[in-house]
């Protein structure tokens, strides 16, 4: 099977910073409880830049980094559950924002773990089909329009921005595991627009209430210590089922780059798995938690810091609503 190799990363961060001190005035927390319950210092909330405008962003500076034009590009993949449009999707949009002529593009939707969905679907096109040698993944969230700021449980822990990369055919395989507990797929949710037209009767939205309530679904809504422990068993149960489909043990990974949702959750993942924090790549106290593209900014901060050393074993980890998992495993 045909490998992959990852040759461009790119970022965009909104400029708007908001502090843990910043939180102290709209709802009732403090900077002390923030930092230590979660890790989280700063994020960036947008401040209206739609998440196809910091998805190029990113894209732009991961196909300079990689040096392929627009029209080396085959397959766009997005990973945000927090697109600006019902249809088209943010791909297809973002595609057209770049000037990619002679390409394909679609959405995914895996919560947190998009990235590493998306990592892995690259990599199954680059093998099985022709047409396709490069594929750009974007991964861009504009998180904090679904997040209810009367709600301190979760509104200090999500931030904006994007993160992509660019893939191609390589002589190593990537090693992923995905899984999704499914039966939980209600610890984590923000709803979309009631059902309803002009034909909808008063009897049709009083019968189907329960199956689809109103008032402030849209936001997101979080179960926050079931998916703590879920996460906490699910980081290192994806990193042992991706290494041993690679043949290789967790302490052989060079580096480990997780979905940075909390800093104990990864702390406990590490513990579990017996090894030590310098495993871990960690920035969630500059941005908090930007959903799937966490990882691809990890990605992009490692890559200019020259820490993506040729021939090192990497994995990413991620988890979210769904509840998904997933890990992946691959060479530089
Ligand atoms: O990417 C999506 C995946 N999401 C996650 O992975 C998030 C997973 N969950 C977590 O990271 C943690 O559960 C939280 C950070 C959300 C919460 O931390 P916790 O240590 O699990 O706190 P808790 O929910 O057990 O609450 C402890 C106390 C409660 O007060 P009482 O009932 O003990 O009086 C909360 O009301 O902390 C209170 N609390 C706060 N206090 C100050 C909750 N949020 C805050 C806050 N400031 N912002």
């Amino acid at each position: 099977m045909t490998g992959i190799k990852l040759i461009g990363t790119g970022m965009y961060i909104p400029e708007t910073v908001a502090t843990n001190e910043d939180f102290t005035k709209i709802v009732d927390t403090s900077d002390e409880w923030i930092t230590k319950r979660t890790g989280i210092k700063e994020r960036h909330p947008s401040n209206g830049e739609p998440t196809w405008y910091m998805g190029v962003q990113a894209a732009k500076q991961a196909m300079e980094d990689a040096g392929v034009t627009p029209d080396e590009i085959d397959m766009v993949i997005s990973t945000s559950v927090t697109g600006d449009y019902y249809t088209p999707s943010t791909a297809n949009i973002m595609q057209g924002k770049l000037g990619i002529h002679k390409a394909f593009s679609i959405d995914i939707n895996c919560a947190c773990a998009g990235f590493v969905y998306g990592f892995d679907m690259a990599q199954r096109y680059i093998a099985m089909d022709d047409d396709v040698k490069t594929v750009l993944i974007i991964s861009s969230e504009n998180i904090t329009k679904l997040v209810d700021y009367e709600d301190r449980s979760t509104c200090v822990l999500f931030g904006d921005g994007a993160g992509a990369a660019v893939v191609t055919a390589g002589p190593n395989r990537c090693y992923t595991y995905l899984e999704c507990e499914a039966q939980d797929a209600n610890k984590i949710y923000a709803q979309n627009a009631r059902p309803g037209n002009a034909f909808t009767t008063q009897e049709g939205r009083e019968k189907y209430l329960d199956l689809f309530p109103q008032g402030r679904e849209h936001y997101m809504h979080m179960d926050g210590r079931d998916v703590y422990k879920f996460a906490t068993r699910a980081m290192p149960e994806g990193l042992h089922k991706a290494c041993e489909k690679a043949g290789i043990k967790v302490e052989d990974l060079a580096l480990i780059i997780p979905h940075q949702a909390n800093y104990r959750i990864i702390e406990t993942a590490a513990k579990n798995l017996g090894l030590s924090m310098d495993h871990f790549y960690l920035n969630i106290d500059r941005y908090g938690n930007i959903s799937s593209a966490c990882i691809p900014v990890c990605l992009n901060e490692l890559k200019r810091a020259g820490r993506l050393k040729e021939g090192d074993k990497i994995a990413l980890v991620g988890f979210g609503a769904g509840l998904v998992y997933g890990a992946t495993v691959f060479t530089i």
